[in-house]
């Protein structure tokens, strides 16, 4: 586990350098249950961009069956979907160099997971904190096997196209420990075929919503990156803070006031400490003002054109038809190296 060291565009990085076979790629990917927030933004997109930046091969899967998993149906998912590559492209990925993709359009992929099923043991995949986790929060009246092995499916995501780093928050880690897991058992049983890729963490402290929680579309306290300025001056007004009207910096006792510092922070590139110390006597009012501009000024011209890109959905379709077309001759030839290796037809 790592966190993505700052170094300029164009430069090597020393965490990323190409191994001996020249193989370098990313994969990550998101849900496509709504669109990507500021909590998204912060904590990997902006990451995807500086890596392809540095000229990492980098594949976004769009999870289509991973909405089922604690849902009964994927309610508008192509729609979601367009907006993701939507998303994506206005913060700056470029999809003549990116694979941008969807599970449900590369058989190949989904059919790895069968011999990665049998590489885990149940009481592995019980453990999974993150899988709990949303078990509890599900409003699904029984736990669905989907939900249970969806890990072993993002160990898929991974494998076929044999990434080597995941830009990720830290809920996803015990995701990637079970996708090591496989690829070494696969890897020892077989035959050597897949790396086990490493995580990259995020420096950025975790954003919570404008509640203080968890920042979740579902829980309506997220900013979108697709929100007008007039929403997110809406947004950032309602936003939980305390009776304390000096402004600082303590996340631990002070989380709404801290979260609305650091956003400032992270929109200007600034440290929150001195963020804070600046608005100080200014009380919740001006730290609020100052948040909804910080916020409305960095997405400025990513929202430019976000609305740009948005006038042609068939341009966004095409991106997903050309990343599925790629995605589907990578995951072909991974399925036909592990058939190979197991001696199947
Ligand atoms: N589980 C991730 C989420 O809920 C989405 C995801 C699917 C993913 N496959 C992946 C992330 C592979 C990283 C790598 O956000």
């Amino acid at each position: 586990m790592t966190t993505v060291p700052d170094i300029a565009p164009g430069t090597a990085n020393p965490l990323i350098a190409p191994t001996a076979e020249g193989h370098r790629r990313i994969l990550t990917g998101d849900r496509p249950t709504g669109p990507l927030h500021l909590g998204h933004y912060f904590g990997t997109l902006q990451n995807r961009v500086q890596l392809q930046l540095q000229d990492i091969e980098l594949m976004i899967v769009i999870a289509d069956y991973q909405v089922i998993t604690d849902r009964d149906r994927a309610d508008r998912v192509a729609e979601h979907a367009e907006n993701l590559v939507l998303d994506y492209l206005a913060a700056g990925v470029d999809p003549d160099r990116a694979t941008i993709f969807t599970h449900s359009a590369v058989p190949a992929l989904n059919q790895l997971m069968l011999p990665f099923l049998s590489l885990i043991s149940v009481a592995e995949l019980s453990r999974n904190p993150t899988v709990k986790d949303e078990i509890t929060h599900s409003r699904q009246a029984a736990v669905s096997g989907l939900m249970f092995t969806y890990p072993v499916h993002q160990a898929a995501d991974l494998l076929f196209c044999k990434a080597d780093l995941v830009p990720v928050g830290q809920d996803q880690l015990p995701h990637l420990e079970i996708t090591r897991t496989i690829a070494r058992r696969f890897n020892d049983r077989y035959t050597p075929l897949f790396p086990e890729p490493q995580a990259l963490l995020s420096e950025a402290p975790l954003l919570l919503g404008t509640d203080a929680g968890k920042m979740s579309k579902s829980r309506g306290n997220a900013i979108t990156l697709g929100a007008d300025e007039d929403e997110t001056a809406r947004l950032l007004r309602g936003a939980v803070t305390d009776n304390d009207r000096h402004i600082s910096y303590d996340p631990e006792t002070r989380p709404g006031v801290s979260n609305l510092v650091l956003l400032i922070a992270l929109c200007q590139g600034r440290d929150p400490h001195a963020v804070a110390e600046e608005i100080g006597p200014g009380g919740a009012a001006r730290l609020k003002r100052t948040a909804t501009e910080a916020v409305n000024e960095h997405l400025r011209p990513l929202r430019a054109r976000r609305t740009e890109l948005a006038a042609d959905r068939s341009l966004l379709r095409e991106v997903l038809h050309t990343g599925n077309a790629r995605a589907n001759a990578i995951a072909d030839r991974t399925l036909a190296e592990v058939r190979t290796a197991m001696g199947t037809f």
